[in-house]
């Protein structure tokens, strides 16, 4: 079974046929979504989601792009949402010094703010970095500090971070990028990271894998990530599935369903931790 751990369908990308494509690609193995709101408005989506699909989590937090966004009363609107059953995470969260969108003084003000949130609410954190690895490892080590645990999701940093990331306790987000040839450095994380502490993910619409990159992502794609992990790890393709499927139940809190003499779970729970 196939978790995936970070994917954004309330994206426009998938206005046509979203409905269709998420009950396809539950039937076609993958068990559980995370939905993770990176606008106000994804926020909102990404909460309807989780009513609408058994199958499919939320984690609920405004992305550094939209930092701007957020006042005191929205922040106390997503601390309320933090305590739906089906939110499990704040997220995404973090710098963006890339695209700059927000100035970044606000965008650090609002990531501390919401990892205090993650810290207040029990949640574990679902962290965005682009271009603003050091600040990003600063702030994280200095406000939360792995205390309620999460992600570095679409890890992008140097083994020696990920050394430091891992042993506060942050698990290592692994997506289509392991595909590409040029992500030597991602595939030492990969190799170097224990087994038990990569989650995989699509951050769908984006980052398809090969031999689809450039198009359209979804979480069926998750297939390659995992081909490339096992590769990467000389491990068996199943060893890795069911590994990092229940390293993500693990860190959303999601309960694991009874296990067969195998230790596979017997089925796929749609209802989770409802
Ligand atoms: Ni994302």
């Amino acid at each position: 079974m196939i978790f995936d751990s970070h994917a954004h369908y309330d994206d426009e990308a998938f206005d046509e046929d979203r409905e269709q494509l998420l009950e396809s690609v539950h039937a076609s193995g993958v068990s559980h979504i995370v939905n993770v709101g990176a606008s106000l408005e994804g926020v909102a989506a990404t909460v309807a989601l989780t009513q609408r699909y058994p199958f499919l989590y939320g984690a609920v937090g405004v992305h550094p792009d939209h930092a701007s966004d957020l006042n005191e009363e929205k922040l106390e609107w997503i601390r309320e949402l933090c305590a739906l059953p089906k939110v499990v995470a704040v997220g995404e969260i973090g710098l963006d010094y890339y695209w700059d969108n927000s100035p970044r003084e606000v965008q650090k003000q609002w990531f501390e703010r919401q990892l205090e949130l993650a810290k207040e609410t029990g949640l574990p954190v679902i962290i965005h970095s682009r271009e603003a690895a050091k600040d990003t490892f600063d702030m994280l080590r200095a406000v939360h500090h792995g205390e309620t645990g999460g992600v570095i999701h679409c890890y992008s940093g140097s083994r020696e971070m990920a050394r430091d990331y891992l042993n506060m306790g942050y698990y290592i987000g692994v997506g289509g990028v392991v595909t590409f040839k040029n992500a030597r450095v991602l595939k030492e994380v990969v190799e170097y990271a224990p087994l038990d502490r990569i989650l995989t993910e699509t951050d769908c619409p984006y980052l398809s894998p090969v031999p689809f990159r450039g198009k359209r992502n979804d979480s069926t794609r998750i297939s390659y990530v995992l081909d490339a992990i096992a590769e990467i790890k000389n491990i068996s393709r199943q060893e890795a599935e069911t590994a990092t499927w229940q390293n993500a139940m693990k860190m959303y809190g999601i309960p694991i369903p009874d296990t067969g003499e195998n230790g596979e779970p017997k089925q796929p729970t749609s209802a989770g931790r409802l």
